[in-house]
């Protein structure tokens, strides 16, 4: 049964199955999840929905005197959905990540989790089999000869499965390029980013597949452009930048001439170098003159580049990468790459987070060989309201738990100041995270 309720009577514990009003003004890119933290239950009660239908028979419900006559019997799935921009009809597929995201869905019915170590070892032999493929396709678009988009999608496909079965595994084998791998590795892995991503907003499975392709194919245009050129360290001339700034057309114009490439993957290929500020090229579009998928690409593209080795610059881990990028004002869109850090369950250094162990804690940064374990400082037991001696825990990506349900925040908590309580428990002395 579906009741209806205002955004002030939400509590922690319901189930959302759908929100009212402007699409622009919904506080998820998603329906259908628990409600499990007081950030969620902050952007819904300052959003500007009208109202919201919960599932009184999958989480908690208000007292009947604050939704007397707002019950209905079935799901309004069918106009709520025609509101939806076209890009984001979430509704029709249920494909779902296993991520422990902090808008994460419906934990009555957990599908069940593979080994991490065994869909690395899967996921290893994927990207072997998309090694020859997608090289082959680099050799053919330098030669001007048009991109076998049905490869491209066969090797999409083999790649979402993979996601499908464990997203992180496949996520950070690609992030451990070697120099030489860099531009074919960088296609898999926006791939894999931008499928996860799209899976993650809920995007119908056609989305999915086409996002897939597009990222696979999103930077061919650089076969236009020199190694020297694309690897020379240091500031490039003017006239290399205009070789560099012209690859998303040189790729459109390839891809446009190459019998059934998705539309969504023409448009991640001439807008990923787009800015939200319209400081980015070919275009200069800004704000909501870029479409969902630009937006996405942005945020894929860049990611992996900074997380990867470069001739010219040492990796960032995960999390150095996601706090550095939160800071370039103007270049993405905020509100999605909080949706791309969920989609991957890592958080910005500084971070406050809820751990499944039902205490508050903050993101410090990054362990592990690949820097794959969060770290983060637990410091407050939500259970006792007390502050609790600071200590360090490393959470590795196939963690169960202790693992990190999702961002949490300081002002639901009332912590009066919490820049200056954040600064303290970071300066705690903390023995390293085993
Ligand atoms: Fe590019």
């Amino acid at each position: 049964m579906l009741v209806r309720i205002q955004p002030q009577d939400v509590e922690i514990g319901m189930f959302v199955r759908a929100f009212e009003g402007s699409w622009f003004d919904h506080p998820f890119w998603r329906s259908n999840f628990r409600i499990e933290t007081a950030e969620q239950l902050e952007r819904i009660r300052n959003s500007g929905i009208e109202a919201l239908m919960i599932d009184a028979e999958r989480g908690a419900v208000p007292p009947p005197e604050r939704h007397a006559g707002e019950r209905v019997e079935m799901p309004r799935r069918t106009s709520l959905r025609s509101r939806a921009r076209p890009l984001a009809t979430v509704l029709k597929s249920r494909s779902r990540t296993t991520f422990a995201a902090s808008d994460s869905g419906d934990r009555a019915a957990p599908r069940p989790r593979r080994g991490y170590a065994g869909e690395c070892r899967r996921a290893a032999q994927v990207i072997d089999r998309t090694r020859g493929a997608v090289t082959n396709m680099f050799e053919a678009a330098r030669l001007g000869r048009a991109v076998e988009v049905k490869k491209m999608v066969r090797l999409a496909s083999a790649i979402g499965a993979s996601i499908e079965r464990d997203a992180k595994a496949l996520i950070n084998l690609v992030r451990l390029k070697e120099k030489d791998e860099y531009t074919y590795l960088h296609s898999v892995a926006v791939c894999a980013l931008m499928i996860n991503f799209a899976r993650h907003l809920e995007l119908d499975a056609q989305q999915v597949e086409d996002l897939g392709v597009a990222g696979l194919l999103h930077d061919v245009g650089k076969v236009a452009v020199s190694d020297e050129i694309l690897n020379k360290p240091g500031g490039l001339s003017k006239g290399e930048m205009r070789s560099v700034r012209g690859h998303p057309a040189a790729g459109h114009r390839l891809l446009e001439s190459s019998p059934g490439t998705p539309t969504l993957a023409l448009e991640l290929c001439l807008r990923h170098h787009e800015k939200i500020d319209g400081s980015g090229y070919p275009g200069g579009l800004k704000g909501e003159e870029l479409s969902l998928a630009a937006r996405m690409g942005a945020i894929c593209d860049v990611y992996d580049a900074v997380t990867s080795n470069r001739p010219y610059k040492r990796a960032w881990t995960p999390c150095e990468a996601l706090t550095e990028m939160r800071k370039w004002e103007g270049h993405f869109d905020p509100v999605l790459l909080d949706r791309f850090a969920d989609s991957l369950g890592i958080y910005a250094s500084g971070t406050l987070v809820r751990l499944s162990t039902g205490e508050l804690a903050i993101v410090v940064g990054s362990a592990g060989a690949a820097g794959e374990d969060i770290v983060v400082r637990a410091f407050f037991d939500c259970g006792a309201l007390a502050e609790i001696e600071p200590v360090d825990r490393a959470i590795a990506p196939s963690a169960e738990h202790p693992r990190i349900i999702g961002r949490d925040s300081p002002t639901f908590w009332r912590f009066a100041d919490w820049d200056v309580l954040r600064h303290r428990i970071l300066a705690a002395n903390v023995a390293p995270a085993l």
